[in-house]
């Protein structure tokens, strides 16, 4: 890619990939019938989760979008080694796995580039469900009669942990209660799907989601909500080449702190129709320009929703990069996810980390450099700095970026990017 153009035009965003994992994890809960998902994301974490369905017997019909599964014929209750080092999110079948079959093994997600990212509590909270939990040679391997009701809390924020008990709750015995629960709206997608299926569930987007347990859960159909993180990315875009773009289906509820980091930091995002902040699953045109008067550094901390989220933080480092003055990010939900920050050193960015902060000071221009891509996030924090930098740069491993965004480098160039795919 050669930076310096500005982009300009529209651009549509697609359903978000960390509510359409859950929720076809979720069709696993449905004895019978054929669950209809729309607006599913063409991503390769979407492939690798289908993957492992069909490894276990499900029907999967794929047609553009549109996902039609039925789980009637699961009978193998396994989540090979092989799928879900490709994918940590995989756990997200061990929950419905024990609440319908009363049995799971799952590999233990690997060593991530993020940093360590345990499991610990999606496994104590299935225990605590009554389920007998043993880890042997690098499986999770799950059993239990039917799950119980349980008072869950958990010592930190977990988006995949409140969902796995979300979901192996659903069909337990009795009340469960989860405390500190994660408030991120892909849990209340999750949560709209479940109910569609039958599930007694309250509370969703608080710290504390009531489950009330049921017998069986039928077959439904739900539209993915869109993807606050690909929203917020061509937020950043639109304003780092200094264009002038409309994002159509932005969840502008879901991207509070980051609408309001980005306004701060001199952009102009202008709603084109009335919207609620309530909605978090709705989306909404936005207009996304430069404000005149430069770009002005700040601090930013990562936190769980509704706080700036870890997800957004490479993308919104490019942007403070080019910005005036010195601002400090703040990495509190992940260890280890600067791996961004020599890449842009290569770029000419001027950043220090100090484990997890990095401190970024500010410089007038990026440029073209050759990066190679780390992590799925980090990848589209390079793409932005090509986008703004002098002259060409050329990013290696561009497979990372496939995992989160559906035709990344072809939405930007319809924008008139000057970017385009030479090899994954
Ligand atoms: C989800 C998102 C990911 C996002 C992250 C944080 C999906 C599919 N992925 O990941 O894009 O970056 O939320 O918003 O939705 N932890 C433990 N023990 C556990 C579980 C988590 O110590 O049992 C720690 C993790 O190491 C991490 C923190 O909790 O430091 C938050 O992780 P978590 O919310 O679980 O992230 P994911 O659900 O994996």
């Amino acid at each position: 890619m050669r930076g310096g153009r500005p982009l300009a035009g529209e651009v549509t965003i697609d359903g978000a990939k960390n509510a359409a994992l859950p929720l076809i994890a979720a069709t696993l809960l449905a004895a019978k019938g054929v669950c209809r998902l729309e607006n599913v994301p063409a991503l390769r974490d979407i492939s690798t989760i289908t993957r492992l369905l069909s490894g276990m017997g499900a029907e999967i019909e794929q047609r553009e979008n549109v996902l039609e599964i039925s789980t009637a014929a699961v009978s193998d209750c396994q989540a090979p080694y092989e799928l879900v080092k490709t994918m940590r999110a995989s756990i997200l079948v061990l929950g419905p796995l024990m609440a319908r079959f009363g049995e799971a093994r799952v590999s233990l997600p690997g060593g991530c580039a993020i940093g360590a990212r345990p499991v610990n509590l999606h496994i104590r909270g299935l225990e605590q469900m009554g389920a007998e939990i043993k880890v042997e040679h690098g499986y999770i391997i799950g059993r239990a009669e039917r799950l119980k009701g349980a008072d869950i809390s958990f010592d930190l924020t977990t988006v995949t942990g409140t969902e796995n008990l979300m979901m192996a709750a659903v069909l337990a015995e009795g009340t469960t209660t989860l405390r500190n629960a994660a408030r991120e709206p892909e849990i209340v997608d999750l949560a709209v799907f479940l109910r569609k299926m039958g599930a007694r569930i309250e509370g969703e987007g608080s710290h504390t989601i009531t489950i009330e347990g049921v017998r069986k859960l039928s077959a439904a159909a739900h539209r993915v909500m869109p993807d606050r993180i690909e929203a917020g990315t061509f937020m950043v875009a639109a304003g780092i080449s200094r264009g002038d773009v409309v994002i159509r289906n932005a969840p502008l509820a879901a991207l509070g702190a980051v609408v309001a980091k980005l306004q701060e930091i001199g952009l102009n995002i202008e709603p084109l129709a009335p919207w609620s902040e309530d909605e978090v699953l709705s989306g909404t045109p936005v207009r996304i320009r430069r404000r005149a008067g430069g770009l002005r550094g700040l601090d930013v901390k990562t936190m769980p929703f509704p706080g700036f989220p870890t997800d957004m933080q490479a993308q919104v480092m490019v942007l403070l990069a080019l910005a005036e003055g010195s601002s400090v990010i703040s990495e509190t939900v992940f260890e280890n996810r600067f791996m961004h920050v020599f890449e842009l050193q290569r770029m000419g960015a001027d950043i220090e980390v100090e484990g997890r902060t990095a401190v970024v000071r500010g410089v007038p221009t990026l440029s073209g450099a050759p990066v190679m891509a780390s992590d799925l996030r980090a990848s589209a924090g390079l793409v932005l700095a090509g986008l703004a930098a002098e002259g060409e740069t050329v990013m290696s491993r561009v497979y990372h970026l496939d995992r989160g965004y559906a035709g990344f480098e072809k939405k930007l160039a319809a924008l008139g990017a000057d970017i385009e795919r030479v090899k994954n």
